[in-house]
């Protein structure tokens, strides 16, 4: 399975901090956002991966992320011209999804939690038609909403309601089969002009091929938005790194422990940034393996 990363956008909501930077690239904590979705998709065992963001940003993931052979994955780069819509993506990556299933991760999102990794390769593993992930939230408005009949099965998908059917969010993180760029090319804007997410995920579900696949207790997931949310999802972060003494989404570790780099590799990694925590760490867990 190939993976796309989404990391355009205008930010606008952490405006001023995003007004000449991609919020893709500010903090969460101790690295940058988007080490944290890209850590998702290495955690469901993807390693050739697509970057797609503005065309003012995308020499700046360049710069902090190269081609990925240093976490042992291919990276590659693409430009959204305007953020039309989350369901562009498919569009701007035909050419790379090529005749692949395709994940998509939205690049200001944070997955966390003890079963991740088995929840994602087994989702992965078995993949047909699409897979979204679900979360309880408090303020289902602010998504897309999915609604469940008794039988736990989807029965619809609304985008940011008014009036939510349920408190289950779809999080930005779904996996799709190749039909996905077909389906993609034949949904047209919304009210508010964008190609939704929701859209494509509207006619897997009509179709009977839409799997939900649940995030439930001991799971945590934030998207970071909004400068509340980046907060939150910084503080959650170094509470647990603190107390644990392990970090969140650092890159190099998860590529290490896919064996896609050697110890000496790691290590690499880590001498190039010893005078920070994070250098350390990689460090650390080389001598203590
Ligand atoms: P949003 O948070 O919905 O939009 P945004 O990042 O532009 O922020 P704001 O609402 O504050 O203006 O986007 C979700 C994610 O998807 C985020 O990581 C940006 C990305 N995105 C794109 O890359 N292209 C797009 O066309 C859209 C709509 C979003």
């Amino acid at each position: 399975m190939k993976g796309i990363i989404l990391a355009g956008g205008l930010g606008t909501r952490l405006h001023p901090i995003t007004l000449a930077t991609s919020k893709q690239l500010i903090p969460v904590y101790d690295k940058p956002m988007i080490y944290y979705s890209l850590s998702t998709l290495m955690l469901a065992g993807i390693r050739e991966i697509l970057l797609i963001s503005a065309p003012q940003d995308i020499s700046s993931f360049e710069a902090l992320l190269g081609d990925g052979s240093h976490l042992g994955i291919s990276i590659n780069y693409a430009i959204q011209p305007e953020p039309e819509g989350l369901a562009q993506a498919f569009l701007v990556g035909e050419a790379f999804i090529g005749k692949d299933p395709c994940a998509l991760i939205l690049g200001d999102n944070l997955f966390f939690g003890n079963e991740l990794q088995q929840i994602l390769r087994n989702s992965v593993s078995k993949i047909k038609g699409a897979t979204v992930f679900t979360y309880p939230v408090n303020d289902p408005e602010r998504y897309g909403v999915i609604e469940f009949d008794s039988s736990n099965f989807a029965v619809s998908i609304e985008e940011k309601p008014s009036k939510p059917k349920s408190n289950f969010a779809i999080t930005g993180l779904y996996f799709y089969e190749n039909s996905v760029i077909d389906i993609a090319k034949s949904i047209t804007p919304s009210e508010r002009g964008q190609l939704e997410i929701t859209s494509i995920n509207q006619i897997y579900l009509s179709q009977g091929l839409l799997n939900a696949q649940s995030f439930g207790r001991g799971m945590a997931w934030f998207d970071t938005g909004t400068h509340e949310a980046l907060l939150e999802a910084s503080q959650f972060v170094r509470t647990l790194q603190k107390r644990q003494g392990l970090m969140i989404s650092a890159v190099e570790e998860i590529a290490w422990k896919n064996g896609w780099i050697s110890d000496s590799e790691l290590e690499m990694q880590g001498n190039k940034l010893a005078n920070t925590e994070y250098g350390k760490y990689l460090l650390t867990i080389i001598q203590n393996r």
